[in-house]
């Protein structure tokens, strides 16, 4: 017997639990079939972001042009997304040939903080046949006078007025960084959310000794990464109305399995897709029946969620567990402990 992968997520029924996420993958009709092919049950387009929606207007309007002969240096500030997206339309229309030619679910992505015209896009890209949206708020709360408060507020808004515009599930996708991440996870639901996507990853500035400068870094994640979302799936499964979905650090069938079991819905996949390739899918699946048939599931409905916090006998170990002891029992070829007279020699 083979287990049934079969996956709700967003009230849409999936072919599989793995999802490739957001990434440049998504920019090729071709790339994607290959994704559907090897056996994705859904995709997230790249990201649609607020600087490009507001940038194309500020061109429509002839600003930029103005902006241009006051202040030439200030356009350099202007992200370059000729690479990745090329503006509003282009992404409808590559959302609409999406569709067309796929047979799996194709998720549209937002990208952005605030709330603004750019939001009506959600609108756009349902009208363009997405099955849901998937609003990636990347906002690093840089201002020491901004509150937590305030910060979270800034989700809802957001998250409020996405929903306003579309009929289509809604999902996001929001970063670890939080006071109470639970709390703030019932916040976004009540405020619209029916999914919510853990983690972003967020990109981290680096600094380069030689020129003594600031430089943004993109490094593809490793599969160590992969405890932190399944750590707080776990504790939310089955204590907000949601769906989840696990993004971050999942490489392998073994990362994956893990991430249903914690209860993720599904499970997102970017880095290791853009090291392998689309087939990747296929040998992450075909690895997911083998364990589910060799330890006698019948489905991943029937794993998913059976390690969450709520269903494991010891699920303090999801919060401080025995963090005492933990470090404790470090085993180092030093000898590090104290005596009386200061660290043993
Ligand atoms: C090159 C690259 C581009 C990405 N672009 C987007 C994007 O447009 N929108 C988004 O929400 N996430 C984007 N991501 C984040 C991924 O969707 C994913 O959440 C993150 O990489 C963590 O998953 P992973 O460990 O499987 O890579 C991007 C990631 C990479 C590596």
């Amino acid at each position: 017997m083979t287990a049934d992968l079969t996956t709700k997520y967003l009230g849409l029924v999936l072919s599989s639990p793995i999802v490739p996420s957001a990434s440049p993958m998504g920019q090729k009709i071709d790339t994607l079939r290959a994704l559907q092919d090897a056996g994705a049950g859904a995709v997230v387009l790249p990201s649609l972001f607020e600087e490009q929606v507001e940038h194309e207007e500020l061109q429509l309007h002839g600003v930029l042009d103005l902006i241009a002969d006051a202040h030439p240096e200030a356009l350099t500030y202007l992200p370059e997304f000729e690479d990745y997206n090329t503006g509003a339309e282009y992404y409808l229309r590559h959302l609409e040939s999406c569709v067309r030619e796929l047979r799996i679910p194709v998720i549209g992505s937002l990208n952005g903080i605030s709330i603004g015209g750019w939001v009506a896009q959600a609108k756009r890209m349902e009208e363009a046949g997405a099955a849901a949206i998937e609003l990636n708020v990347y906002f690093i709360a840089a201002d020491p006078d901004e509150t937590a408060d305030a910060v979270e507020q800034r989700y809802v808004d957001l998250v409020e007025a996405v929903r306003a515009e579309i009929t289509v599930p809604l999902a996001v996708k929001m970063g670890p960084f939080f006071s109470s991440v639970g709390h703030f996870a019932h916040r976004l639901v009540a405020a619209g959310a029916d999914g919510l996507v853990l983690f972003n990853r967020f990109m981290q500035p680096d600094i380069d000794l030689e020129e003594l400068t600031v430089t943004p870094t993109l490094r593809l994640s490793t599969p160590s990464e992969l405890l932190l979302p399944l750590r707080w799936i776990a504790i939310l499964r089955d204590r907000v109305h949601a769906s989840l979905a696990l993004t971050t650090g999942v490489h392998t069938a073994e990362d994956a399995l893990k991430g249903l079991l914690v209860g993720a819905d599904v499970v997102m996949m970017a880095s290791a897709l853009l090291h392998e390739g689309a087939p990747h899918v296929r040998t992450v699946l075909d690895g997911m029946t083998a364990w589910l048939d060799e330890h006698g599931y019948a489905s991943v409905d029937e794993l998913r969620g059976s390690m969450s916090m709520r269903n494991v006998p010891n699920p303090v170990a999801f919060a401080r567990a025995n963090y005492a002891k933990l470090v404790t029992s470090f085993v180092s070829p030093f000898d590090w402990r104290m005596t009386d007279s200061g660290p043993l020699a």
